[in-house]
């Protein structure tokens, strides 16, 4: 591991790939555990003995109690949701006090929520398919400097003053455009009294935290949220969220160096899958793909939709790779396929009679693209007990080979389901150096 302080951990597919299980594994030996974009928009489903958690904003470390847990500048926070979330946790005896927020996080209100479903509701039929969560007008307020911030949240009557500033601005937009009848600021303030009590506290400098902690030898994980073909700038755009999502944002969105990140770990399904709209080459919309759905209990967890499935697709895996600097793969769900029949990759994508190997930039383009698929054998026996590489049936393996040599990145970690336990290092895996004892 070339810097053994910090790892950096990222969907590598359109999000869904089991980062929160990844990461609450390789949390448990984490000082800090970083989240450095996104808002609610995601879910991380972690199972921890009979105990189910569901994580929107907070890390998937806040499981262990030693690890500090920070909010980054690079995100959207809904104050609301946060609390409740933290409260949800505090009933399931899981203490919420090393938790942090980033003074320079951008907040989720009310107003934002309602642009985001009127906003979808106006593209009609072209809708990006949102969680609804505001994310895209919280970001969008960012960039136009009309955002608060969460230190506003220190203090109640500068939470009101700025709120006061931007809101007939944004009662204007909701009652001329979308005919809603906007917010009164007492009654909106109001709303966040409780929380500016509650989170006020929690808000600090976290580039300060991390770089004090890095200097220190503290070890840093940072939680990727969503996948890199819903960044910003690199996914299918429009079809994407609205912040980065690859590792080089990881430094952005705390207030690092570059050169502070170490490892990059993606996370992949062994296959793929989508929510929302946007092209997908390898859907599969026979049994096959209902089958993985089903298998593989592929229903969003923060707003509970179906997600499209298909083969793995090794024409973005490579692009993954290649936006990120990804040093190794987290290769989950792969006791999902046991049972089929045959197993597929796309290895390239047919395009106009042409065969291409490299992710096109335009969406027109990608639109166009039919897979071209390897198929191997599938296998039968249930894989979901097996703890060590040794151990799988023959097919599995070679599965496991023909991934890595189309992805060109080895498999550090192997996951079989969705407990902890069920989690495999891989011989020679970059990763044994994180669980070396400091
Ligand atoms: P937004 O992030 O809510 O604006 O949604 C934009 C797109 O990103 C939609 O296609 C969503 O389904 C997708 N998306 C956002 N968050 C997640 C996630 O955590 N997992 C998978 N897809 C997501």
């Amino acid at each position: 591991m070339s810097n053994n302080s910090s790892l950096v951990v990222v969907g590598a597919q359109w999000g869904d790939e089991g980062k929160g299980k990844v990461i609450d594994h390789l949390a448990v030996k984490a000082d800090i555990v970083a989240r450095f974009q996104g808002g609610n928009n995601a879910g991380h489903t972690v199972v921890y003995g009979a105990n189910i958690f569901k994580l929107h904003h907070v890390p998937s470390g806040i499981l262990n109690k030693d690890t500090l847990c920070l909010l980054g500048n690079g995100m959207v926070v809904n104050p609301l949701v946060l609390m409740e979330e933290m409260s949800e946790l505090e009933k399931r005896g899981i203490d919420t006090s090393n938790l942090r927020i980033s003074s320079k996080a951008h907040l989720i209100l009310a107003y934002h929520e309602v642009l985001d479903e009127a906003n979808e509701k106006m593209l009609g039929e072209k809708k990006i398919g949102t969680t609804g969560r505001g994310i895209g007008p919280a970001y969008a307020d960012k960039a136009l400097r009309r955002g608060i911030r969460a230190v506003e949240l220190t203090d109640f009557s500068r939470f009101k003053k700025r709120l006061a500033e931007v809101l007939p601005l944004q009662n204007r937009f909701l009652q001329e455009i979308f005919d809603h009848p906007g917010y009164e600021l007492e009654e909106l303030a109001e709303k966040y009294r409780l929380a500016v009590e509650k989170l006020g506290p929690l808000v600090k400098d976290i580039s300060l935290i991390l770089n004090q902690g890095l200097a220190e030898k503290k070890r840093v994980l940072f939680e990727g949220a969503q996948g890199a073909l819903l960044d910003i700038d690199h996914g299918t755009y429009p079809y994407v969220t609205s912040s980065s999502t690859v590792a080089a944002a990881a430094a952005s969105g705390t207030g690092l160096g570059p050169q502070r990140l170490g490892q990059v770990l993606g996370v992949m399904k062994a296959y793929t899958t989508r929510v929302g709209e946007g092209p997908f080459p390898s859907e599969d919309v026979t049994e096959a793909g209902d089958q993985l759905r089903e298998r593989g209990n592929e229903f969003g967890t923060t707003t509970g939709r179906p997600r499209r499935c298909g083969w793995f697709d090794a024409v973005i895996a490579r692009y993954a790779a290649m936006i990120n600097g990804l040093t190794g793969l987290a290769l989950t769900k792969l006791d999902v396929l046991s049972g089929m029949e045959i197993v597929k990759i796309a290895v390239a994508y047919r395009c106009n009679g042409k065969e291409i190997r490299n992710f096109p930039s335009s969406i027109e383009e990608l639109k166009l693209c039919e897979p071209v698929y390897e198929t191997f054998p599938g296998w039968d026996e249930d894989i979901s007990r097996v703890r060590s590489l040794d151990g799988f049936p023959t097919a599995a393996k070679d599965y496991i080979k023909a991934l890595e040599n189309s992805v060109g990145v080895k498999v550090d970690l192997l996951s079989v389901g969705p407990d902890r336990a069920q989690t495999i290092i891989c011989p020679g895996s970059n990763l044994s150096n994180w669980f070396i004892e400091k």
